[in-house]
């Protein structure tokens, strides 16, 4: 992404008054329904103590990690080095130490890079699993797992989730994520940058710098509590990665992507499509928007210009409205904000420099009035709650960049005391409820019965909750 200088930053300006004060959290209702786990996974009640077994972070150098939830199935990774083979146990525990409900075993070879992933299947839905990798004769294991499968599809109950962005390495370790990773979640939402993997070229520099920043104190803290949906950004290739020129037949891309898909816990469409959804009931589908790897820059201001490919763009519009969940959650690695000059530069990067795709999406929304379109976005190294535009018709959505796990932006020096005039010129009120330059926490709670999102920022150095306010779409 481009950033401005300091100077440019540091502008005269007008006033600014004072954000908001908190809203109250609404009261939870009884809870939700059950699942009969048991009906669906068919699990056997075995003597096992994972928790006895040594887990030497010389045989599982970083923690396990989950993602691609669905109702009966999730994927699951971790890197084992040293070993030729593992085996990878799912179960449920059990009010014992002894034994657990053991649903699945696999025997897995660890291929010669050291990623080791696999997917299971027969799964409960609304069912939270434990996992791990052992060695093959169970004297070592990974670290244990954890991920929660996706509510059946009847059900309107609420869902907390996690987000982050932009984990550079250099800048760790990662605070935000240890501190996220205290936080109940149901799914954690990353919106790329996962790695900073700028400088390297052949596939084996790819997977050096993943083995880097998966091995990060706050990455070993927060992926093995959580499962994860997951986007790229250009810093997982390398900075400002451009597909027109690096494009689906470049080695140094499919490097890059091989090593990205090796070492997390998502996977590409026969196709070869990283955009998907996913539903959580009635209450929540999540649209993994990949926003980096098929536009078109040569297209940018033309009558028919490619942000996402038209093949993208439609299923998104159509996903969107005919969407049967009461929130729509669009995770885009870029922001689709118009961020207000002049402090703002480098539009071409984003949703903002394609204007005719924006209004495309934008349009198609409003005119369908699709309601709870709630957008999140990374790439910009600030904690953001903020209205697509600061009047007018898109003023109705919101977006909130997640984290940042693990990067700064010159822009933060307008959230210090005395920038107040500058800040409102970056960060205008009308348009922004929320601006840290912190590295941060971040959580969402959904409530479909009383139709709010509740928005909880917490600064990893501060420690302080800095933002906790319930918002309504359009409100
Ligand atoms: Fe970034």
């Amino acid at each position: 992404m481009s950033l401005p200088s300091r100077r440019e930053v540091l502008l005269a300006g007008a006033s600014v008054t004072l954000l908001g004060c908190p809203t109250p959290s609404p009261t939870p209702d009884a809870g939700p329904p059950t699942v009969d786990a048991q009906a669906f996974d068919q699990a056997t009640r075995v003597a096992f103590a994972p928790e006895a077994i040594a887990a030497p972070l010389a045989a599982f150098p970083q923690a396990v990690a989950s993602g691609a939830m669905e109702q009966a199935t999730a994927l699951v990774v971790t890197r084992a080095p040293t070993l030729p083979r593992v085996v990878l146990r799912v179960w449920r525990p059990l009010d014992s130490s002894t034994e657990v409900a053991l649903v699945t075993e696999q025997a897995l070879d660890v291929p010669t890079h050291g990623a080791v992933k696999a997917r299971v299947r027969g799964l409960a839905p609304a069912t939270t699993y434990r996992y791990a990798f052992f060695a093959p004769d169970f004297s070592v294991r990974s670290a244990i797992g954890a991920f929660r499968t996706a509510f059946p599809d009847d059900w309107l109950e609420p869902v907390t989730f996690g987000t982050t962005s932009c984990a550079k390495l250099a800048n760790g370790p990662f605070k935000a994520l240890s501190l996220q990773a205290q936080v109940p979640m149901d799914f954690f939402v990353h919106l790329g940058d996962v790695s900073y993997n700028d400088g390297a070229v052949a596939l084996e520099e790819f997977r050096d710098k993943w083995r880097g920043t998966l091995a990060d104190e706050g990455y070993r803290a927060l992926l093995p509590a959580v499962g994860t949906y997951l986007t790229w950004d250009d810093h997982d290739f390398w900075n400002n990665f451009d597909p027109e020129v690096n494009g689906a037949t470049d080695g140094r891309f499919l490097d890059a992507r091989q090593a990205f898909l090796e070492s997390l816990p998502t996977e590409l469409s026969p196709e070869g499509r990283l955009w998907r959804s996913f539903r959580w009931g009635r209450t929540v589908e999540v649209f993994v928007v990949d926003s980096r790897t098929e536009r078109r820059a040569s297209t940018r201001l033309s009558a028919d210009p490619q942000y996402l490919s038209r093949a993208q763009l439609d299923w998104l519009k159509a996903g969107l409205a005919d969407s049967p969940c009461h929130f729509k959650v669009v995770m885009s690695s870029v922001p689709i904000t118009t961020m207000p000059p002049p402090l703002w530069g480098g539009q071409a990067d984003r949703w903002q420099g394609y204007p005719a795709a924006r209004s495309e999406l934008l349009e198609h929304l409003v005119a369908a009035d699709v309601k709870n379109v709630w957008f999140l976005g990374g790439d910009f190294h600030l904690g953001l709650v903020m209205r697509l535009d600061g009047e007018g018709p898109n003023a109705r959505f919101m977006e909130i960049a997640g984290g940042p796990a693990g990067h700064g932006n010159p822009l933060s020096l307008v959230l210090e005391p005395g920038q107040e005039a500058n800040r409102e010129i970056a960060f205008p009120q009308r348009q922004f409820l929320f601006a840290s330059g912190d590295t941060n926490a971040t959580t969402l709670t959904l409530d479909p019965k009383a139709d709010t999102v509740r928005v909880v920022f917490q600064g990893a150095t501060s420690g302080r909750t800095t933002f906790d306010q319930v918002l309504r779409f359009g409100g």
